[in-house]
C-alpha cells in the first residue's frame, strides 16, 4: 500500500517514564490511541483515493476532517514521544541555542517554563499546549491546540508538545491536570528539542518549496548555485510567500533531510532561467 502513515516506535522503555508517567498509560497510550490515529488517516486516505478512482462516493468535508484529525493526532504523537527520555536523561534546564532562544524569546527559562504550564493547564477541553518556531520573527512562541486538528500554524514548526488529553495522565492523576503537567518537565528531552529547533532554523534558511521548484522547473540545466545566492533567494522567498513548504519534514520525525540531500534533491535542478524569472517577481 503505497503512502500510508505508520506508528513510530517509542525511543524508551514502556516503563521508562516512571514515577511521572506509568507503564500503563504508556501502553494504551502509544499502542491504542496514537494506532488509532494512524489507522484514521489511512483509512481516510483509502476513501479518498476510491473516490478519485469513481469506486465510492464520499463526502468529501466529512472525510478530510477526519484526515486532518487523524493526521494531525500521529503527527503530534510522534513528536510527543522522543520529547520525552526517562528521569535523569530528561528534565532539568536546556542549553546552547535552545537556551539562548529562550531566554531572547521569553525572558528566561523559568518565564518560559511558566507560561507554558500555564497554556497547558488552562487548555479547553482536550488538546496540547505547543512550542513553535517562528522563522518569520527568529522567536520561540506558544499556542493551545484543542482537540488536534484546528491547527493552522503554517511555517510555524513545533518544537516541544504536551498532551493533555485525559488519556494522557487521567489513570495516574485522575482529574488534577495540574499535577501532571508540572511533574512532566521530569522527562523533557531538551537534546531532541534542541535538534528540532536547529533543524527548523536550516528549513528556514533554505525555505524551498518542493513544490514551487517543480512548478517553476519547466526547463532542467545543470545547477551551479552559490551559498550566498541561496541566502538572497531565501530573502526574496520569505518576502513573497508567508507559509514555507520547505520539505514537510519539519514537524515529521522522519524521514529526515540534511542540508546536503535538500540541495542535491532539489537545488541540483532548478532551472536558471526560471529561477531569475522568479527573483524578478
Ligand atoms: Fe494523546
Amino acid at each position: 500500500m503505497p503512502n500510508r502513515y505508520s506508528v513510530p516506535q517509542l525511543p524508551y522503555a514502556y516503563n521508562a517514564l516512571e514515577p511521572y508517567i506509568s507503564e500503563k498509560i504508556m501502553q494504551l497510550h502509544h499502542d491504542k490511541q496514537h494506532a488509532a490515529y494512524v489507522n484514521g488517516a489511512n483509512t481516510a486516505l483509502d476513501k479518498l483515493e476510491k473516490a478519485r478512482k469513481g469506486e465510492a462516493q464520499i463526502d468529501i468535508r466529512a472525510v478530510l476532517r477526519d484526515y486532518s484529525f487523524n493526521v494531525n493526532g500521529h503527527i503530534l504523537h510522534s513528536i510527543f514521544w522522543p520529547n520525552m527520555a526517562p528521569a535523569g536523561k530528561g528534565g532539568g534546564k536546556p542549553g546552547g541555542a535552545l537556551a539562548d532562544k529562550i531566554e531572547a524569546s521569553f525572558g528566561g527559562f523559568d518565564k518560559f517554563k511558566a507560561q507554558f504550564s500555564d497554556a497547558a493547564k488552562t487548555v479547553e477541553g482536550s488538546g496540547w499546549a505547543l512550542l513553535l518556531y517562528d522563522p518569520e520573527t527568529d522567536q520561540l512562541v506558544l499556542t493551545q491546540i484543542e482537540k488536534q486538528n484546528f491547527m493552522h500554524l503554517a511555517q510555524m514548526t513545533i518544537l516541544l508538545g504536551l498532551d493533555v488529553w485525559e488519556h494522557a495522565y487521567y489513570l495516574d492523576y485522575l482529574n488534577d491536570r495540574g499535577k501532571y503537567v508540572d511533574n512532566w518537565w521530569n522527562v523533557v528531552n531538551w537534546s531532541d528539542v534542541d535538534s528540532r529547533l536547529s533543524k527548523a532554523k536550516k528549513c528556514n534558511f533554505l525555505f524551498l518549496s518542493l513544490a514551487t521548484v517543480k512548478y517553476i522547473s519547466s526547463e532542467f540545466i545543470p545547477y551551479t548555485m552559490p551559498i550566498p545566492f541561496v541566502v538572497e533567494r531565501n530573502y526574496l522567498w520569505r518576502s513573497y510567500s508567508s507559509a514555507c513548504t520547505a520539505c514537510n519534514t519539519c514537524n515529521m520525525v522522519e524521514p529526515e533531510l540534511s542540508l546536503f540531500d535538500i540541495f542535491e534533491t532539489c537545488f541540483k535542478r532548478l532551472p536558471t532561467v526560471s529561477l531569475h524569472r522568479f527573483l524578478l517577481v
